[in-house]
């Protein structure tokens, strides 16, 4: 009896101390986490060159890697659970969902730079931590946009295509939709507000937004601007595609504030853009986005980051996915 209460005491100490030195060691991301104990310095430099060569030739797939790390922080954390593909012991992953299939890009990237990563550091980078670095580089080339990103995240094992349904904002969500879907994530509305500036870059599908345009014009959107999407998107029971359309006509490739001029000017695709200037504070901030240089670039960096760590994994939680991510 005795021996078996000075076990559990020894077991408590241990558990304890392990806990007490998490914080210290591993517990949480940090900046250049692939620097330090010589864990894989080129890590960053190689996932920087990846994206860089495959946005140079597509610059659509920056807005793709933008939206990827959004998608994947918002169910189960940044944990690169919508990298997973069906397989026979969980066929229906995140991947399949609606708001993820067929419109999420940049998958081949996130393949190319771990085939990189594993030839220079096998089994040491994460996947979750290549889409935190594939975003924070998209940003820098798609709008300047630079800001450090910790690292140090452990991917997940779990996928389910019903919880990207449940957490991923819906484009007809209203303001309190809207708020209520960052909240939960620990994010708050001027965080929202911040992060809805990639509505600056990339493409929607027609479908996203075509109940704005048929049977009537939506009048939140501008009448001149519905007019013209309809010549590019038909009613949904004519069409034979879902047809695809940028997000920012003027310039549908620079990560910028011109977003929020086109929500006040009611050029947002998506009734959820229109609803940030449904009140008072959100309004507000719209137009201090067009007023004020510099703003917009700096809260969405602190967005970023911010999103980024959402119910992370970290050693010893989670994996190491390889050799792919996908697997
Ligand atoms: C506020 C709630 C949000 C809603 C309702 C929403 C909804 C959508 C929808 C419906 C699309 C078009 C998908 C398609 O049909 O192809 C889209 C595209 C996009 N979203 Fe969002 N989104 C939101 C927030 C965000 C955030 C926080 C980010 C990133 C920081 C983001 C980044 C993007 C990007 C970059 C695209 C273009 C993707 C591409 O070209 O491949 N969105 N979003």
């Amino acid at each position: 009896m005795e021996s078996k209460i000075s076990i559990l005491i020894t077991c408590l100490i241990f558990a304890t101390a392990f806990q007490l030195l998490l914080p210290l060691s591993e517990a949480s991301l940090e900046v250049g986490y692939y620097n330090y104990k010589n864990r894989c310095p080129k890590a960053e430099s190689i996932v920087n060159y990846t994206v860089s060569s495959f946005v140079k030739k597509n610059s659509g797939l920056g807005a793709g890697l933008i939206r990827m790390f959004f998608h994947d922080c918002f169910v189960r954390g940044c944990d690169a659970s919508v990298l997973l593909d069906p397989s026979p012991a969980n066929p229906d992953p995140e991947k399949k969902s609606i708001p993820n299939n067929p419109s999420l890009r940049g998958f081949d990237v996130i393949d190319a730079a771990k085939a990189a990563l594993e030839k220079a550091c096998p089994g040491v980078v994460s996947c979750a931590d290549i889409i935190a670095l594939a975003a924070r580089d998209a940003a820098y080339l798609l709008g300047k946009i630079s800001y450090d990103i910790p690292t140090g995240r452990r991917d997940g094992k779990v996928s389910i295509n019903a919880e990207a349904l449940q957490f991923l904002p819906a484009p007809f969500f209203n303001l309190s939709q809207l708020e209520a879907s960052f909240a939960i994530k620990g994010l708050n509305t001027s965080d929202m507000v911040a992060l809805s500036g990639a509505h600056s870059i990339g493409r929607s599908h027609c479908s996203s937004f075509t109940s704005r345009l048929y049977p009537t014009t939506d009048p939140t959107m501008s009448a001149r601007f519905a007019n013209f999407l309809r010549i590019l998107c038909p009613p949904p029971q004519n069409a034979t595609i879902d047809g695809v359309v940028p997000q920012n006509f003027l310039k549908p490739n620079r990560l910028s504030k011109q977003y929020y001029f086109n929500v006040k000017a009611l050029l947002g695709l998506f009734f959820s853009d229109w609803s940030l200037l449904t009140s008072k504070e959100t309004r507000q901030q719209v137009t201090d986005y067009t007023t004020t240089p510099g703003l917009f670039e700096a809260d969405f960096a602190k967005a970023m980051v911010k999103m980024g760590s959402i119910e992370v994994l970290t050693f010893p939680q989670g994996e190491i996915r390889g050799p792919t991510c996908r697997l």
